[in-house]
């Protein structure tokens, strides 16, 4: 059975904020996990407390909250210093009353909100000029002085119509509970009501099968009638079949941190402990992905060509030791032609050696740096949108993932992206055809919006710098 829109969908943006539509069999799908509760309150936005770590196969792996929620905005408020302070009261305070609520655990309710580049152009320019972080790597290879902070570009796997948005503002919720993540966003929503103009609403979930049962995205898309949603092995993470937050995959601590790293100046320290974040949609072809390629070649196309794997696995390790460097995967390349998803990442998503972080932990060379927090969805491209036409949005529930990764600057996430398209940290570029077989998942992906953003550390979250106007 198939679910028109109609069915999918509410109402208004209001409406569409609480409205569960086919999101709502999650609670009847999954239990949530069990969780300690703890009230650590992180200085990062982007970290949060009582993450637990399960084996799966053997393998460690991070268990991420099961539901998600994005809602991005423009600003309906004067760029006059009066009406910027006091819209950043009254954020500050809706935000204040969750964490107040909640607990910003995955069992209780996680908030981030990011900025665009148009809020600092726009509502704060000098003091952004002055402020912004900078990145140093990219400044050195431009030869001038380049912010953390970059606008979005199309990559080169990307069709020619990936919609760059221009969002002021980004709220990510995230919990083991839609009623809580329904919850936070009426209640933030509410008490900010005439500052935004909500743009548009994205939902989503991953993981719920690492104990048994047939997991989210497997339901989901059984219920959703996505074609090829009977092929989703029982138990996936994600609708492509395979757990991408093992322990080791994913940045660990503040590594994605601007200050961290030493790769970005943080000037006078206003935005340390905070953290770049990209945003984007892409369309996934499950069907094709299970029937064009048998399993082998879906573990060559999403790990390594000829990676060591038993039949039907859905988690494998990649330690630290087994990170991929650029002559592996040139050697890669030359033997089978073709390139993983992550090992053509790796080569700039792994530290190539031992650094002592700016918060005095030893980050291990061949350790993870960005930290993704992507979910899968059946949004269409999006769950609601205040433009439909150029959203395209359409009327079935489509396979897709909402991609979040959280990683030092906007410079260090193109250079990953890059990578997946087969170009290289030097330079050299993998002639490998974009979106072909041989380009690791791009040819059962479809990226249709992009964005990047700013996560200021918590205590400057609302409405960052104004207060210094
Ligand atoms: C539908 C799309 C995607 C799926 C299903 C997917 C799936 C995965 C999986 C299963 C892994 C774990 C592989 C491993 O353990 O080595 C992984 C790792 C990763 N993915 Fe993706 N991914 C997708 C899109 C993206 C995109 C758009 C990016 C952007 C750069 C990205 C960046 C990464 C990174 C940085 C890693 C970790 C690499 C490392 O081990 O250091 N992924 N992804």
């Amino acid at each position: 059975m198939r679910l028109t829109r109609k069915e999918l969908l509410g109402g208004a943006a209001a409406g569409a904020l609480g409205a569960a539509g086919i999101y709502e069999l999650v609670d009847k799908l999954t239990d949530s996990p069990q969780r300690a509760e703890l009230f650590e309150r992180p200085a990062e936005q982007h970290l949060l407390a009582g993450m637990k770590v399960v084996e799966h196969e053997g393998v460690e792996v991070i268990e991420p909250p099961l539901h998600h929620q994005v809602v991005t905005a423009k600003l309906r408020v004067e760029p006059r210093r009066r009406d910027l302070l006091e819209a950043q009261g009254t954020l500050e305070r809706a935000l204040g009353d969750l964490e107040s609520r909640y607990a910003i655990t995955p069992a209780g309710l996680a908030v981030t909100a990011a900025w665009g580049l148009p809020y600092f152009r726009r509502f704060v320019p000098a003091l952004a000029d002055g402020h912004l972080p900078i990145d140093r790597r990219a400044s050195e290879s431009a030869d001038r002085p380049t912010s953390a902070l970059l606008g979005a570009t199309r990559f080169p796997s990307d069709p020619g119509d990936t919609v760059l948005e221009d969002n002021d503002v980004v709220f990510l919720l995230r919990s083991d509970h839609r009623t809580n993540v329904a919850d936070g966003a009426r209640r933030l929503f509410e008490s900010t009501a005439g500052m935004l103009e909500l743009t548009s609403i994205r939902k989503g979930f991953q993981g719920g099968g690492f104990h048994g049962g047939p997991g989210l995205p497997k339901a989901m898309a059984t219920a959703a009638g996505i074609q090829g949603a009977e092929l989703i092995p029982d138990g996936a993470q994600l609708f492509l079949g395979f757990t991408s937050t093992q322990r080791h995959t994913q940045g660990q601590s503040r590594i994605a941190n601007f200050e961290t790293l030493g790769l970005v100046d943080v000037r006078e320290g206003y935005f340390r402990g905070g953290t770049h974040m990209h945003l984007s949609h892409l369309f996934e072809n499950v069907e094709a992905w299970y029937l064009d390629f048998d399993f082998r070649e879906r573990v060559d196309t999403t790990f390594r060509p000829r990676l060591e794997a038993r039949e039907g696995s859905q988690t494998l390790e990649q330690a630290p030791e087994d990170a991929v460097f650029q002559p592996d995967l040139e050697g890669d390349f030359r033997r089978f032609g073709t390139i993983g998803h992550s090992a053509s990442i790796q080569p700039t998503s792994r530290l190539a050696m031992d650094i002592r972080g700016a918060d005095g932990e030893l980050y291990r060379k061949g350790n993870a740096i960005p930290q993704r927090a992507d979910f899968n969805t059946l949004d269409n491209p999006f769950f609601w949108t205040a433009d439909p036409d150029r959203d395209r949005q359409g009327e079935q529930p489509e396979a897709g993932l909402h991609f979040i990764s959280f990683n030092p600057s906007s410079d260090d996430f193109r250079r990953n992206r890059l990578a997946m398209d087969g170009f290289l940290p030097d330079g050299k570029r993998l002639p490998v055809p974009n979106r072909s077989r041989a380009q690791g998942l791009n040819s059962v992906l479809r990226t249709t919006h992009r964005q990047n953003f700013l996560v200021p550390p918590r205590r400057h979250r609302s409405f960052p710098l104004a207060e210094l106007l």
